[in-house]
């Protein structure tokens, strides 16, 4: 009894971890997480106020809807590809206190209704941004805001950047351009 046991046990965890790994990487990035102080500054550069509505675009472990929710009073959604994922930003948010301000939706963002986020965060590659950008511009709403993560929006001309940690901060609707004519104003 004790051996099948065992051998259920060791089989859910491995199910789980090849799920946590392999549904990403058939769909976008991996499940990389962004360091919390990054995150901090940059819910900070996008200005995220108590009440507003925050959403995650592959939400990974978590960490953002949790730093949203329990620092910044901000509602919290993620949208996330993976099943395992989805069930531990369920249980990090019960075991937080915070489920009442967090929600997450097991789905792909290139599709995902975003229509009512204040903020987007997204952390993923120049190849996906590129792929993004038109839904993101067809679903949000005027004078929200978008923060990415390490790869900018070719298109479009950010309104802040945090150099340092390569944050790169868009108002919505976005103005055409690039990260070099952002980088040109400045310089004037
Ligand atoms: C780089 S991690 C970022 C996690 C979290 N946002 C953070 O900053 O710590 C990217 C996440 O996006 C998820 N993902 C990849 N492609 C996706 C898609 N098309 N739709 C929804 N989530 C996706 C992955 O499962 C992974 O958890």
């Amino acid at each position: 009894m004790l051996i099948l046991t065992s051998i259920f046990i060791l089989s859910a965890i491995a199910l789980l971890s090849a799920l946590w790994m392999l549904v990403p990487a058939f769909f976008g990035p991996p499940s990389v997480p962004t360091r919390m102080n990054r995150i901090r500054k940059a819910l900070a550069l996008a200005n995220l106020q108590p009440g507003e509505t925050l959403y995650d675009l592959g939400a990974g472990d978590g960490r953002v809807l949790l730093i949203a929710a329990g620092e910044f009073n901000a509602n919290a959604v993620g949208v996330e590809i993976g099943p395992t994922q989805c069930m531990l930003i369920y249980l990090r948010a019960l075991a937080s206190g915070l489920d009442k301000k967090i929600r997450v939706r097991w789905g792909n963002y290139f599709t995902a209704d975003i229509k009512e986020a204040d903020v987007a965060f997204v952390y993923a590659t120049s190849k996906e941004t590129g792929r993004l950008a038109a839904h993101l511009q067809n679903q949000m709403k005027p004078g929200s805001r978008l923060i990415s993560i390490s790869a900018d929006f070719p298109e479009w001309e950010p309104s802040a950047v945090d150099e340092l940690d390569l944050i790169f901060l868009y108002v919505m609707p976005p103005v055409q351009g690039s990260l070099m004519t952002y980088l040109a104003k400045k310089a004037d």
